[in-house]
């Protein structure tokens, strides 16, 4: 993909580097248009480096290859990160006064901007009403992260992550893609699969209260099952996602239509899903649920006590994905997730299929974590089990960031439904 990644003078231009080579890791072709503000933090060398590109940032450079409108038509997507407060009310106004607001003025993709500045900036009117102008004019905004800005100061306004960004603006352009599919321009796989559908993903790791500022929990951050909405959205979904201690920098790369309701523990995440299970299409349970919670939760903070160590009595809580295979209505597609690891007796993937069977569902995704490829990371390996007349099948080993692991898995579901339609 042709991505213009279009860079403010802000302190936060460093963070620039680190995605175009996400973004060249993804195999875009990358050209960085800085505006000169933008060279005083960082150094054209660097974008030139990362990029293969050469970097100007005027409209009198490069003359010939009359660059402050190709760039512009060239582009399949545009992202400016990081946005300052001036850059965007520049673009607001439609004013160009260089290659960058040049080019965002001449560009027919999509146009994705992630401000950062100062939480007085972000908050004055001006900036207010400019971002709102962008908005109204199908410009993707990522509302800036919350944190320590670049003085002693902290709030609104920081750069989110390089990898959360580049995310974002690639569901950006995934929903826009699947928008005009219809229109034959490169569909993904799954564009418009999914189409008047309701799928509900649950996500993240459940937390169980000890007292009221412990927990027992998991390392699960939400990844996959984000992943899973943006792809579920991209396919034409309308998609709920529960979300189970999800960072909030990650639930902002979502696009803004999917429904997020917030649960903390097991109990919580089972009300919300059954209460979301009437009317969905399709059910994933990508959320790493405690299997024990404690039998009493303290109403004040435990204090140390005696030197004799602490044992805490845990009650089970109840399998969600059981009840709601016990209880789906007819043609509902319920799919489960299933970390496993093997033992010199049994394979991982044997463990998987059992599981598969005893669950009840539809579509099991299994990943070994032997090799410790699951939690946290970009990457990850899964094989989908299924069924058909009667029989279970495992597929093939699927290596892939989870954004290609998501896709497999609507492709999947999107197989279930067909299936599942067109034998009742
Ligand atoms: O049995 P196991 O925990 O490996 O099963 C994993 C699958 O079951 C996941 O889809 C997980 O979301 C779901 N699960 C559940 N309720 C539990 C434990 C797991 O729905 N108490």
């Amino acid at each position: 993909m042709r991505t213009v990644l279009g860079v403010a003078g802000g302190i936060a231009a460093y963070k620039a580097a680190h995605i175009v080579r996400r973004l060249r890791e993804l195999e875009h072709s990358v050209k960085v248009v800085p505006t000169a503000n933008a060279l005083n933090f960082i150094g054209a060398p660097t974008f030139e480096a990362l990029s293969g590109q050469s970097v100007t940032t005027d409209v009198f450079a490069e003359v010939e290859d009359v660059n402050h409108v190709r760039i512009g038509q060239e582009a399949e997507l545009v992202i400016i990160a990081p946005a300052t407060a001036n850059l965007i009310a520049k673009i607001a106004a439609g004013i160009a006064d260089d290659l960058l607001t040049a080019t965002v003025l001449t560009t027919t993709a999509e146009v994705v901007v992630a401000p950062a500045m100062h939480t007085e900036m972000w908050h004055n009117p001006a900036t207010v009403a400019n971002i709102a102008t962008l908005r109204s004019r199908g410009v993707h905004v990522l509302e800036p992260a919350v944190g320590r800005l670049t003085g002693p100061d902290s709030g609104p306004g920081r750069l989110p992550e390089p990898e959360d960004i580049v995310a974002f603006a690639l569901s950006a352009k995934e929903g826009a893609r699947g928008a005009v599919a219809a229109g034959g321009e490169e569909p993904p796989p799954t564009a418009g699969g999914l189409a008047g559908r309701r799928i509900v993903i649950s996500a993240g790791g459940t937390r169980e209260a000890l007292d009221p500022v412990r927990f027992l929990g998991n390392r699960s951050s939400g990844k996959q099952g984000i992943a899973l909405a943006r792809a579920a959205r991209a396919a034409g979904s309308q998609v709920e996602l529960v979300a189970a201690n999800i960072d909030s920098g990650l639930l902002r790369t979502l696009p803004a239509d999917i429904d997020v309701q917030h649960v903390e523990s097991t109990l919580e995440l089972q009300a919300a899903m059954r209460a979301a299970q009437s009317d969905a299409d399709a059910l994933i349970m990508a959320a790493a649920v405690a299997d024990y919670r404690p039998a009493a939760t303290a109403e004040s903070k435990m204090k140390k006590s005696g030197d004799d160590g602490l044992t805490l009595r845990l009650v089970q809580n109840p399998d969600i994905l059981r009840g709601l295979v016990d209880d789906r209505p007819e043609s509902q597609i319920i799919v489960g997730f299933a970390a496993e690891t093997g033992d010199p007796d049994t394979a991982a993937v044997d463990y998987a299929r059992a599981k598969f069977l005893r669950k009840g569902v539809d579509l099991l995704v299994f990943n070994d974590v032997s090799s410790d490829r699951a939690f946290g990371h970009d990457h990850t390996a899964v094989q989908i089990i299924g069924s058909r007349a009667g029989e279970t099948f495992v597929g093939e080993e699927f290596h892939g960031t989870k954004d290609d692991v998501s896709q497999k898995v609507i492709e999947a579901v999107i197989d279930q439904l067909t299936h599942v339609e067109s034998t009742t």
